[in-house]
């Protein structure tokens, strides 16, 4: 909700659309005041609290800017390089330390995705999940994360980015939150209910997404390959909340393709 205080200045209120999710807006106003990036900034929380009706809300600066997913349709080309290596360069934690107990969270998440979708009888389910299965997991290090980093959550205003709606996700990674914004720049998730995509804006997200990639390539080369795993394993969590057959095979023909390319690069590298 836009709100107004008395002396004009606007906010934000955001409040729980129910008291069950109290427990995650909190975490979401938590993780939104804890965010620490020397270039790219979060509106600042100016008061949180439990309402009347026992609802949870957060009050923050408005910024009067423009969602990323609105700004790609009309970007001038050229600044899609200073956007993406932005973001890169500033979100990306290089850490060598591998370790065994990351290997095991999500060992058990595909664990329990390979039970909840074995009766989909899906051979493009079973394929990725074989991938999932035997992939290394060892390079996701825990890092400061924002849990949903699509393009509509990301503010663009007077070139400065800032970051609003903050998720708690399973496993907080950098490499999980470049493999949301693929899942809107590759994928085009956020554009699936359109019957045809702009062919400007599609061509926005496709130089967005090859720019997006090759910055990864330049800053951190090892975690090209794992951003499209983690991509995979974005996609194939969906599954088990598709309701209608559109939506299923929309997944299916981009899972599918995900693994296309999670083959080619492997074959390149070897
Ligand atoms: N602080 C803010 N300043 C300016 N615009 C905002 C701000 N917070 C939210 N908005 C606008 O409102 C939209 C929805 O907000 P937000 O992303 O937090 O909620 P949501 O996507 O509905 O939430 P959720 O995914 O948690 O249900 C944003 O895409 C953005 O356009
Ligand atoms: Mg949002």
């Amino acid at each position: 909700m836009l709100c107004e205080k008395e002396n004009n200045e606007l906010f934000v209120r955001k409040i729980s659309s129910d008291s069950d999710y109290n427990k995650r807006l909190k975490i979401q106003a938590k993780k939104q005041v804890e965010y620490s990036n020397p270039n790219i900034r979060v509106p600042k929380v100016l008061n949180s609290g439990i309402n009347e009706d026992g609802l949870f809300f957060f009050d923050m600066e408005y910024i009067q800017g423009i969602t990323m997913s609105e700004y790609i349709k009309t970007i001038e080309i050229g600044k899609v390089r200073s956007i993406c290596k932005n973001i890169v360069t500033n979100i990306v934690s290089i850490d060598s330390n591998e370790t065994e107990v990351t290997e095991c969270v999500f060992k058990n998440k595909i664990k329990s995705l390979k039970r909840k979708l074995q009766s989909k009888n899906n051979p493009v389910i079973d394929e990725a999940i074989g991938l999932l299965n035997k992939h290394s997991w060892k390079r996701f290090n825990k890092t400061q994360c924002h849990g949903d980093l699509t393009l509509e959550n990301i503010i663009i205003k007077d070139n400065q980015l800032y970051l609003i709606d903050f998720l708690d996700s399973f496993y907080d990674s950098w490499i999980m939150d470049i493999s949301t914004i693929m899942q809107d720049v590759q994928t085009m998730w956020s554009y699936r209910h359109e019957k045809e995509i702009d062919i400007n804006t599609k061509l926005r997200l496709l130089v967005f997404r090859d720019i997006l990639m090759d910055t990864v390539r330049s800053v951190s080369p090892k975690d090209y390959i794992e951003v499209y795993y983690a991509l995979l394993l974005k996609l194939i969590r969906i599954f088990p909340y598709t309701k209608d057959e559109e939506t299923y095979e929309f997944l299916n023909t981009k899972t599918k393709s995900v693994i296309e390319i999670i083959k080619e690069i492997e074959i390149c590298e070897h």
